[in-house]
């Protein structure tokens, strides 16, 4: 329903890494959005959006588990194979699953299927210096990387749930020591969750590849917000960096047409979606 060649558009050159890159030097904010299957990925496409990622949140949004523990590796190819074809412009990111990047190997081997059989241009794994060695690893077969600091939610039953990270100054020291050293094992973007606005603005500040930030503050080189939260979709209490886009608006383009716009303009993320 949806091909490549559909939505094919040479004044709408497709996003990578460069691109990216670009944003940040010229103060462009990067708006992203996660994305589960083709018709939404045409939406989030048509509403401009340069970062699509195929979050493990899908666990959580889609099979209605309570964390991304449970996810695989099956299931995040799957959608990501779904995304790809609904999208041209978007960069596709796919995250690897919880202990789908326990080795250097198992990294390189899932990564690539996540490329080949799910069609995403970069991978995002979470953790601090421990995965400085993978991010490397897979650098050097040439694979884009994104290195998810702050709050990580593969990790929640071990670090005591979904909380705000580095508040405490030897948290927020470690984690900027960590943003540094994944960036030079080569991470081309790090995302940052749920952590003080400060902490978000002087890791952005120190870095020179990309940050995108969810509920980190609005000085991060871009934003992220999971789809059926920006929609309204998702039930239950939101975190606080949530705004409901669909609001004001009759249809789900139109949403998202108007998060895109207030990431770029800087309208979003206001104080009261800050910590
Ligand atoms: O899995 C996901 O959707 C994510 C975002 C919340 C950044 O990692």
């Amino acid at each position: 329903m949806y091909t490549q060649l559909q939505l094919r558009d040479s004044a709408r050159p497709p996003v990578n890494v460069s691109t990216l890159r670009q944003m940040k030097e010229k103060g462009e904010k990067i708006a992203s959005l996660t994305c589960y299957d083709a018709s939404y990925a045409a939406l989030v496409d048509a509403a401009g959006t340069d970062v699509v990622l195929v979050g493990d949140s899908l666990g959580m949004v889609i099979q209605g588990h309570d964390t991304t523990v449970p996810d695989t590796l099956e299931h995040v190819i799957y959608h990501c194979r779904a995304v790809s074809k609904g999208l041209f412009r978007p960069f596709l990111m796919a995250d690897m699953p919880f202990m789908t990047y326990t080795s250097r190997e198992q990294a390189l081997q899932n990564a690539v299927r996540l490329m080949q059989e799910g069609g995403a241009k970069m991978v995002k794994l979470e953790g601090g210096a421990g995965q400085a060695e993978i991010v490397e690893f897979l650098a050097g077969h040439d694979i884009a990387v994104c290195a998810h600091l702050g709050l990580r939610p593969q990790s929640v039953h071990k670090t005591g749930g979904f909380r705000v990270q580095g508040r405490e100054e030897a948290a927020a020291e470690q984690m900027k020591r960590d943003a540094k050293l994944l960036q030079d094992a080569g991470a081309d973007v790090v995302l940052l969750e749920c952590i003080p606005t400060a902490l978000g603005h002087e890791i952005t500040q120190e870095l020179h590849v990309p940050v995108i930030g969810i509920g980190a503050g609005p000085h991060t080189d871009g934003q992220i917000l999971v789809l059926y939260d920006v929609l309204d979709i998702t039930p239950g209490r939101k975190p606080r960096f949530v705004q409901n886009f669909q609001q004001g608006h009759d249809n789900p383009l139109a949403a998202l047409q108007s998060y895109v716009e207030a990431v770029k303009s800087g309208a979003y993320p206001a104080a009261e979606h800050c910590f």
